[in-house]
């Protein structure tokens, strides 16, 4: 635990201690200041749950959801479960942050913000990487026109190896490559060209028996003129690339950790020229924002059109006729 704790940091309650929770998202609650990790609940098994070291553990979701003391809900389970926890936590009256992707659709996206403002609380899809300095910094540099007209978007996240039964393998539960790490491409190439129409131009997809895609590589074209493909895979080597061509410059991400930057220095090619940014967790700012808003403090958090017209792109390459 690092910084100074507020007096009165958020009370959160994590759903499901799988593999993010215990690698990563736990750490960089107990590491945000404005954040406790006042409950975490694992299924059936609270001795789990005590080992990302919550203030205390249970071993339902439904009891983090009924516990009055818990303000804000972090949700980290298979994609499929998503949109009913989201439902059940804002019915509640929790503020909610979300895995990636929010929710399977951009109609359960729609219901899904709208009961968020119903109730007067907040709903936040926690795409990481867009908290991380560098990637603020390629938004800030596309969206001032720095870069000139944008021409090209290339962005790509792929690797090899998701082991069995796991469910990213599994339709049903909101598996596939592009729900798993196509989102993070789509949601650069979103904040980098705000409110430009889109239209889907090729897909080709690999899926296995359940219908999950094991790649999928989609070409798009965004207003006029600016061509944009991503690459989302989990049969094909690790890389993560991220390029933006723009008639006046283009910047490059070169270290191959283009959304997944974590408490590693990083660089931007930008021209002929290299910025550097400090390491950063980019988990903790989340959370640090996310709190703070909670609060009424002014922080920046995901908008709701960024994670509906994203749920809008994965729906259209999804529904895209497949290149034969
Ligand atoms: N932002 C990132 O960097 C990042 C990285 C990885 C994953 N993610 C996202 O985080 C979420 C979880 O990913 P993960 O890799 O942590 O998954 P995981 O290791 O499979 O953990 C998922 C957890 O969900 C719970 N769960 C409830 N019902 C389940 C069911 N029917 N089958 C399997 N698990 C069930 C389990 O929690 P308990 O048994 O503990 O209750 C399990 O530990 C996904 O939405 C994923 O997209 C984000």
């Amino acid at each position: 635990m690092t910084g100074d704790r507020w007096t009165d940091p958020v009370n959160w309650g994590v759903l499901g201690v799988g593999y993010l929770v215990t690698q990563a998202t736990a750490a960089a609650i107990h590491e945000a200041p404005e954040a406790r990790l006042a409950v975490a609940a694992a299924r059936g098994d609270v001795e789990r749950a005590l080992r990302v070291d919550p203030v205390r553990a249970v071993d339902s979701y439904e009891a983090v959801i009924d516990d009055p003391t818990i303000e804000a809900v972090y949700i980290a389970l298979p994609n499929d479960l998503h949109f009913p926890w989201i439902l059940a936590a804002l019915e509640a009256g929790k503020h909610v942050l979300c895995e990636k992707p929010l929710t399977m659709s951009a109609e359960q996206a729609r219901i899904a913000f709208a009961s968020a403002e119903a109730g007067g609380r907040l709903l936040v899809e926690a795409t990481w990487s867009r908290w991380h300095p560098r990637m603020q910094r390629i938004v800030e540099l596309a969206t001032s026109g720095a870069l000139g007209q944008v021409t090209e978007f290339h962005g790509s996240f792929t690797f090899d190896g998701v082991p069995s039964g796991n469910y990213r393998l599994n339709a049903a539960q909101g598996g596939g490559a592009l729900f798993d790490v196509g989102i993070y491409p789509l949601h650069a190439l979103n904040a980098c060209l705000p409110g430009v129409g889109v239209s889907v131009t090729e897909v080709e997809y690999e899926v296995n028996d359940t219908g999950a895609d094991l790649t999928t590589k989609a070409n798009l074209v965004l207003g006029e003129s600016t061509r944009a493909s991503v690459l989302a895979s989990f049969v094909t080597p690790a890389q993560q690339r991220l390029r933006l061509a723009g008639s006046d410059l283009t910047i490059d991400v070169d270290d191959d950790q283009a959304y997944t930057s974590w408490k590693q220095p990083s660089t931007l090619r930008v021209g002929d020229h290299v910025e550097d940014f400090p390491a950063v967790d980019a988990y903790s700012l989340m959370f640090s924002a996310v709190s703070r808003r909670v609060r009424g403090e002014d922080a920046w958090v995901l908008p709701p059109d960024s994670s509906i017209t994203v749920a809008e792109w994965v729906d259209g390459v999804s529904a895209h006729e497949v290149k034969a």
